[in-house]
């Protein structure tokens, strides 16, 4: 334990975050809570005197004369220069490694590529599958890879202190190792429009058997499940749910429950279209094809991200919507 871990001994969960539950993660805290304890310090000192001294030189109602004050006292002035100086250069050194680390992912880890688009995070596991969650074993460092299909992001897992921007046109990437198995909460910490704030997706730390088993039986969900209950795991994982609900409220985009094949929906351009099923898989596929009329046009294409399968389920889910 180096010095700032002995201002945190026995504190886990601090009044910032959920507990730390990655091994990285005490670094982040200890620096952390060095930085707050030595500005509560320095707070405590610098107000005390100010009270004191006012007190001490106060002029009084019936004024008394000034007295001469030293202008220059080298040995204090050498104290609270190089004293500060040691302070940060102690922060330096533990931030600079502490960055390193941070930065740096161990050979072995487990790669899972994110994408951030508006307002969803999708996971894409190294067997090809695409998530709406992130899966991860304990007690093995995972790397993310991540880039956007849009705009700035920012992916943030707070019971891990891992945080990295989201960027189009570039990869960034972070890495951490989940210590105990459970679900963590992920945050979109950069502003990016309307539902900036529901951006949200979950981690799931599990035991590596439990993980491996789970992943594959989530991999094959098209080939396994019924075609409406794996149109409803489409409809999750591929991030409908932010603007398409499913009890009739329209959203960012038409809810899917009004969606019934057949029905003419009216157009921004003053046309009309029949609801059919090339019309929904144009949707997914090219969405600025045909704007409905009341929406603005801003659904990103899900060409090329989701197999011919998954958009076949998901328009039996869409008609299922109606059948009741
Ligand atoms: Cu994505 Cu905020």
């Amino acid at each position: 334990m180096n010095l700032a871990g002995l201002w945190m001994a026995g504190t886990e969960a601090t009044m910032w975050l959920p507990p730390q539950k990655s091994i990285n993660g005490h670094k982040v805290d200890e620096l952390f809570h060095f930085i707050l304890y030595l500005n509560y310090f320095f707070l405590a000192v610098i107000t005390l005197l100010m009270i004191v001294f006012a007190m001490k030189y106060f002029r009084g109602k019936q004024g008394r004369e000034p007295e001469p004050s030293p202008s220059h006292n080298t040995a204090l002035e050498l104290v609270w220069s190089i004293g500060p100086l040691f302070l940060v250069l102690y922060i330096f050194w533990v931030g600079w490694t502490g960055y390193l680390d941070l930065r740096t992912p161990p050979g072995d880890a487990f790669e899972v590529h994110v994408t951030g688009q508006k307002w969803s995070w999708t996971f894409t596991y190294p067997n090809g599958h695409v998530d709406g969650d992130l899966l991860v074993p304990v007690g093995r460092p995972v790397r993310l890879t991540m880039g956007s299909e849009d705009v700035l992001h920012s992916f943030f897992i707070p019971a891990f202190r891992a945080k990295m921007d989201v960027v189009p046109g570039r990869y960034t990437t972070m890495w951490f190792t989940a210590t105990e198995a459970g679900e963590y909460q992920v945050f979109c910490t950069e502003y990016c429009g309307t539902e900036h704030s529901s951006m949200l997706a979950k981690v799931l730390a599990m035991e590596p058997d439990e993980f491996e088993q789970e992943l594959a039986t989530r991999s094959n969900y098209l080939e396994n499940d019924p075609p409406l209950v794996a149109g409803e795991k489409v409809y999750r994982i591929q991030g409908c749910t932010q603007c398409h609900s499913i009890d009739g409220t329209d959203g960012i985009g038409p809810s899917f429950k009004n969606i019934v094949l057949g029905q003419a929906r009216p157009l921004a351009d003053g046309s009309q279209v029949v609801y059919d099923e090339n019309y929904i898989r144009e949707s997914v596929m090219d969405p600025q094809a045909k704007i409905a009329a009341g929406f603005d046009p801003v659904m990103p294409t899900y060409k090329g991200r989701v197999k011919d399968k998954a958009v076949t389920v998901l328009i039996e889910y869409i008609k299922s919507l109606n059948d009741e």
